[in-house]
């Protein structure tokens, strides 16, 4: 099935095409981290952008952190890059520039390579007989297996991989991995799974336990039945639904995994402003400060923004702090509110009270201090930035268009036309297509 269904994927070209060991485990090693938290459409780019840039774990071990952030902008989880490099410079300084040849040392020996990313780069760059376990193969097995259980209670982590491990094929251990994602990813879905055609249809305890169900319906058979499903038939089978989550006829195979509990994302709020000063070369340029190089975001940069205070009176008061120990006095009362903008970091959902200061011309500006950088659009663009910035800056602007001199362009995006791509969303589009060297005009901008 895999033969013949698989998508073709830059990675796994590489893989076909690529004989040197550590340049194939380097190849499957960035697209997996890649693949982690995000979905393959959006990874492509990336990835082909990455390998363009960095062919080699010594190219990769020479970048610095802003090289990196600066191609991962948009992708989210930044510390999967910043490791990703650790790792590559960890090879090469302290491996003699080869890759650990196995799931076990792989784990052990890279930062950021946890079990699955070992496992998946020793079957598919190594062949070893390695069972993975990801999202995907986690949902299909869960199916397969009629698991019910809490998928991210320990006892069934265990037993998933377990039977990864017993189910891998010695003889195609990559192929067999990247089937059961694709699988996963293709065809045994999170809603709508296409169980008519699905390969392993006639193997899966879900897809028997509807049409049993169907059976049973169709015959009005009095009852509900209490058959286990389970194969131990034990009344304690930690695997099996608990009685809280009886069957639902509604939900089909996707009873199967059961939700697991998430815990809530934490609320944080905090104040940001997009401070402009008009310039005549490049055009305008608006003010960044970069985060610490540890923690959340490690190194990104951003706009000056502040914990949120309780009144917005000593919201104003303490922003405005924060943009004078950077750019030095700035007028108060062109200070402007422009609204809210939400977004979610891995694990924290963070509200933005966004707001905006341009400067006038006659303001004079001192040169920014180390650790903040005044940026053209252009460089912006090309930043080592978050999406969460990109979404306050884009407010910002469309505020400016707003309010600005040329209204026409205004309306082009307002937030009430925004199904379609506005022109300023295909700007910052085209950001993500082949990078443009800063300092460089962009011909496809839109001049402000
Ligand atoms: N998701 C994670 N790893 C993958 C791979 N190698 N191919 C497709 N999807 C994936
Ligand atoms: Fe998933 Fe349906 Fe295939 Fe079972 S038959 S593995 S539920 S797609």
């Amino acid at each position: 099935w895999y033969g013949r269904e698989k998508r073709d994927l830059p990675w796994r070209r590489r893989v076909e095409e690529e004989t040197n060991l550590d340049r194939r485990a380097y190849a499957v090693w960035v697209s997996e981290v890649m693949l982690q938290q995000t979905q393959v459409a959006t990874v492509i780019n990336y990835y082909t952008r990455w390998m363009q840039k960095w062919p080699t774990l010594q190219d990769l071990a020479s970048a610095s952190l802003e090289e990196v952030n600066q191609l991962w902008s948009g992708l989210g989880y930044y510390s999967r890059g910043r490791r990703l490099q650790e790792g590559a410079r960890k090879v090469v300084e302290e491996l003699g520039g080869h890759m650990p040849r196995t799931a076990e040392t792989l784990q052990q020996l890279l930062p950021g390579v946890g079990r699955y990313t070992a496992g998946a780069i020793a079957s598919i760059a190594f062949g070893q007989a390695a069972g993975v376990v990801d999202g995907n193969v986690l949902r299909v097995l869960c199916r397969v297996r009629a698991i019910g259980a809490d998928p991210s209670s320990s006892l069934v982590s265990h037993h998933l991989w377990h039977l990864a491990q017993q189910l891998v094929d010695p003889a195609q251990p990559g192929d067999f991995n990247q089937a059961a994602m694709e699988l996963g990813a293709t065809v045994c879905t999170p809603q709508r799974p296409l169980c008519s055609h699905c390969p392993v249809q006639s193997l899966c305890r879900a897809h028997q336990r509807v049409e049993w169900e169907q059976l049973t319906d169709s015959q009005s058979l009095p009852g509900s039945p209490d058959v286990e499903e389970c194969a131990l038939n034990t009344e304690q089978c930690q695997l099996c639904p608990p009685p809280t989550n009886p069957w639902d006829p509604n939900l089909g195979v996707t009873n199967f995994p059961r939700k697991a509990s998430r815990q809530p994302p934490r609320e944080e709020c905090s104040a940001i402003c997009v401070l402009e000063r008009p310039g005549a070369v490049g055009g305008a340029r608006i003010l960044l400060v970069q985060r610490p190089n540890s923690g959340l975001l490690a190194g990104l940069w951003e706009f000056p923004s502040v914990a949120s205070e309780s009144s917005e009176q000593q919201q104003h008061k303490v922003l405005l702090q924060e943009l004078q120990s950077w750019a030095g006095p700035v007028p108060a009362s062109r200070l402007r509110h422009l609204g809210e903008v939400i977004h979610t970091f891995s694990h924290i959902r963070l509200t933005y009270q966004v707001y905006g200061l341009a400067l006038e011309r006659k303001t004079p500006v001192t040169t920014a201090p180390p650790g903040a950088r005044w940026l053209t659009r252009e460089e912006f663009h090309n930043a080592a930035v978050s999406t969460a910035m990109k979404k306050v800056f884009r407010m910002y602007e469309d505020h400016q268009r707003g309010t600005g001199r040329d209204s026409k362009r205004s309306r082009v995006s307002t937030p009430s036309n925004r199904k379609k791509p506005s022109k300023g969303q295909q700007v910052l589009d085209s950001f993500f297509g082949p990078r443009i060297p800063t300092d460089t005009p962009n011909p496809n901008s839109v001049a402000q």
